[in-house]
């Protein structure tokens, strides 16, 4: 190859020797001509030389700014120079350009993870994020980079979690990030990697905390609730099986003891129920139910309910007053899980409205097409700090009061699900001492009437 390049600049030496002694010779014959004219070519040849280093050395100088500079138009020797910078300098640009393109889309794919990913330098300061880390941690992308983690993620438990190094194990911590309205459980572990980096994961555990709190109370709200009548009928049996009782005292104690069986049994029928509604499939919307058949029946164990709570007070019944439903209103849906929507909405109205008192029941249909169905009472009423409680398993305004009327608390519950379930919504007002009201509204395309072609009408 250098010997190739050696014949080339001899070849051009040679070029403009013998140029410079042609066109001289041919002006003047004499030998002083032929040395002037070869001298006059060498010269030119190292000015063309000279001039196509400058334009090489410029190109070069440039291209450190921009690698995409054209190289000046030279040929030969000077080409093949150009050429073999080019040719590596191309090749580190691809280079350059694929490794910048697998880090995006590596960035990209950390970016869509659903875990925090925090990449931490050897001072566990941090070098780059996610969003999510960002909203676990409450990170600010320009504001936040190259600060040590422990400056942001102030607490005493991280910070022995951090020096201690032992990362077997997450750590459950609190985000920075936490409100009251919005609470932020999260799940944070370290992995060290490249001698002394780490890479830090945030998981949100909220809702995976909350779950594993409602298991908790609901095991300890089911075992209290069944503690309680065990309790009073294993006392009764005891006293049974020690005193001879007289005819008077056995009634008592007996009557005593069925309604604690009954309380039991109420308690395991609801929590099938609950459970039920939990777990089968949505209900069949092709079932279209009289929603006057439903509120005669209502009706009927409404009165017998306010029967039996009043009758041993010899207390006045309650006045409770049900609607003339059209003949051809129909809900679509569960018979059963509607029933027992309304009668659990119109018996708490009997239960905890005081005797004598006004329940009024009343049924609309609305001109969209929806239908409202809603159970106002002159009881007590509720407090707004308890109404958006209501809903939940075994929520009780007075437990001691529930304990009288035999009440779980897993009523509103039920409502709840076989709402959902039937796309329907529940609201409840109250103004606390003159009574609250229950209102729920199905959409229209599970009501119909007579005014509508009942073929036509399917609901989603
Ligand atoms: N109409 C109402 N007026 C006042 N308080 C009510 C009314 N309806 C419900 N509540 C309150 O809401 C609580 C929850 O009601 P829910 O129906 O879920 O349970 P419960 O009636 O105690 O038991 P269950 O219905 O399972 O027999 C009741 O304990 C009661 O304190
Ligand atoms: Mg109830």
């Amino acid at each position: 190859m250098s010997a190739f390049f050696l014949i080339l600049r001899l070849g051009a030496l040679l070029f403009w020797l013998g140029a410079g002694v042609l066109i001289v010779s041919s002006l003047s014959e004499s030998a002083f001509g032929v040395w002037f004219g070869a001298s006059l070519g060498v010269v030119c040849w190292f000015l063309m030389d000279c001039r196509a280093i400058a334009q090489t050395l410029r190109w070069l100088y440039w291209l450190q700014e921009n690698p995409q500079l054209a190289p000046p138009p030279l040929r030969g020797f000077w080409l093949e120079i150009i050429s073999s910078v080019q040719r590596p300098l191309r090749q580190q640009i691809r280079r350059g350009q694929e490794v910048e393109n697998n880090l995006k889309n590596l960035q990209s794919a950390l970016q869509a993870s659903p875990n925090g990913v925090i990449v931490l330098d050897e001072k566990n300061c941090i070098e780059w994020f996610n969003q999510t880390a960002s909203h676990h941690l409450g990170l600010k992308p320009v504001r936040d980079i190259l600060q040590p983690i422990h400056h942001l993620l102030r607490s005493p438990l991280f910070s022995d979690y951090l020096d201690n190094r032992d990362f077997d194990k997450p750590l459950e911590l609190e985000s920075p990030a936490s409100t009251p309205a919005h609470p932020l459980k999260l799940s944070i572990w370290l992995h060290a990697y490249a001698s002394n980096r780490r890479l830090m994961l945030t998981q949100d555990i909220t809702s995976q905390q909350q779950t594993e709190i409602m298991r908790r109370d609901f095991v300890a709200n089911v075992s209290h609730e069944i503690r309680t009548p065990l309790t009073v009928l294993i006392g009764f049996i005891e006293t049974l099986q020690t005193l001879p009782p007289d005819e008077t005292q056995q009634k008592y104690y007996l009557t005593m003891m069925e309604r604690q069986a009954k309380r039991m049994q109420h308690l395991v029928s609801d929590l099938i129920t609950l459970s039920h509604l939990e777990n089968s499939p949505p209900p069949d919307f092709q079932e279209w139910t009289s929603v006057r058949d439903l509120l005669n029946q209502c009706e009927t164990d409404a009165y017998a309910l306010s029967q039996t709570l009043t009758q041993n007070m010899d207390a006045p019944p309650h006045q409770i007053i049900f609607p003339a439903v059209p003949e051809h209103a129909r809900l679509a849906g569960s018979e059963k899980e509607l029933f027992s929507l309304f009668t659990n909405l119109v018996f708490n109205a009997v239960r905890y409205t005081p005797p004598g008192g006004r329940i009024e029941i009343s049924w609309t249909s609305l001109p969209e097409g929806d239908a409202i169905f809603s159970v106002k009472d002159s009881g007590p009423g509720i407090t707004a700090e308890h109404i958006p409680r209501l809903t939940e398993r075994f929520y009780r305004i007075d437990r001691s009061r529930s304990h009288e009327t035999g009440g779980t608390g897993l009523g509103l519950s039920i409502v709840k699900h076989i709402l959902i379930r039937h796309n329907a919504a529940l609201s409840i007002e109250s103004i606390p001492g003159h009574g609250a009201r229950f209102t729920v509204q199905f959409p229209a395309s599970h009501y119909r009437t007579a005014s509508q072609d009942e073929a036509t009408v399917t609901p989603v």
